[in-house]
């Protein structure tokens, strides 16, 4: 049994499984709808409802007021269909978006490696292709942890049958605790994707400026090994923030890279530089070091930022101090996976 639902302005209709929320039905179709933490607390999947009926599910009385729900305003997270219904989304539809479906998939793990003392490599292999956008990210179910996790991929969207993910261990979180202290080679786990909003805007012109800290690398790593697969022919710089140099990997792909694309430069940048004495690089933040690089003048360019909170606003401020405008930045802000 399954009813509909018309998304508007744009006029989409969807079928929704009984049981099914509009959002998962909306992301299964390709279409993307806003939301954040998909249970009922955050209230970033508001949606108006025009006509038909809905089980507002286990909205929470932050996320949804009362005044709210007599509005008929409804989480598409957690609202189910009773009737065939029609709602009003915010929808900002992205002309570079592909709009991949969400599907779920089945992998096996091939291999984990050390990054560095806090992040791990971890490689799967898909039991069939995923289609996504160099940037975004999947969720991943693991044994005895509840709920699914977000994590970016890191390789690009040519490897459809794989994925590679770069997972700090977050001290007394569960997932990156059994991922880095349990997970094996052969395992295997269930994931679903592609989800997200990050991925460049090909369409818009200007060079291209990444900004990543940590394993925030990812998604970066992503977009610049297509960008460069593609013969992109925008300038590409990439800045590279880790504490020290342990911490800074897969260096020797980035310098690879640079070698090899005259239009891609990789600046890495230590922020405590003084416990490597031989470290020849920038020493400082990773905003500090694009602002030296481009003399703090960005204007004409596009940004893409990605890591921890502290880090993207301290680059985004630098970013806006040096004539960059608030739609030419585009950002993740570190996936909190624990
Ligand atoms: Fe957070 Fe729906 S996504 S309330």
């Amino acid at each position: 049994m399954s009813h509909t639902v018309t998304i508007e302005p744009i006029g989409e209709q969807i079928e929704v499984e009984d049981g099914q929320t509009i959002l998962q039905a909306a992301l299964r179709s390709g279409v993307w709808l806003p939301f954040a933490c998909g249970h009922g607390t955050c209230g970033t999947c508001k949606v108006q409802v025009v006509d038909g009926d809905v089980d507002l599910g286990e909205a929470s009385s932050f996320a949804l007021m009362d005044s709210e729900r007599e509005e008929g305003k409804v989480l598409a997270c957690c609202a189910t269909l009773e009737s065939d219904v029609t709602i009003e989304a915010d929808i900002d539809v992205d002309e570079d978006f592909e709009g991949y479906p969400v599907e779920d998939y089945q992998a096996t793990v091939t291999q984990i490696v050390d990054l560095s003392p806090t992040i791990k490599g971890v490689h799967l292999k898909l039991d069939r292709r995923m289609a996504f956008q160099a940037g975004q990210y999947i969720n991943i179910d693991l044994p005895d942890v509840e709920g699914s996790r977000a994590f970016s991929l890191a390789n690009p969207p040519s490897r459809a049958d794989e994925v590679e993910l770069h997972i700090r261990l977050v001290e007394g979180g569960a997932a990156t605790s059994y991922i880095h202290q349990q997970l094996k080679e052969g395992d295997r786990l269930n994931l679903s994707g592609p989800y997200g909003q990050f991925f460049v805007r090909s369409s818009q012109p200007g060079d291209l400026i990444f900004i990543a800290g940590g394993s925030g690398l990812s998604s970066p790593q992503s977009m610049i090994l297509d960008l460069l697969a593609q013969d992109d022919d925008r300038q590409i710089v990439l800045f590279q923030g880790a504490r020290n140099l342990e911490e800074l990997y897969n260096r020797e792909l980035f310098e690879g890279l640079a070698r090899d694309h005259e239009n891609f430069t990789y600046v890495p940048a230590l922020s405590q530089a003084e416990e490597d004495v031989s470290w020849q690089g920038f020493k400082g933040y990773v905003h500090d070091a694009a602002k030296a690089h481009f003399d703090e003048r960005f204007s004409g360019r596009k940004a893409y930022l990605c890591g921890p909170p502290p880090m993207i606003d301290a680059a985004l401020t630098a970013l806006m101090r040096g004539r960059l405008f608030e739609r030419d930045i585009f950002m993740e802000k570190f996936l909190t996976a624990a």
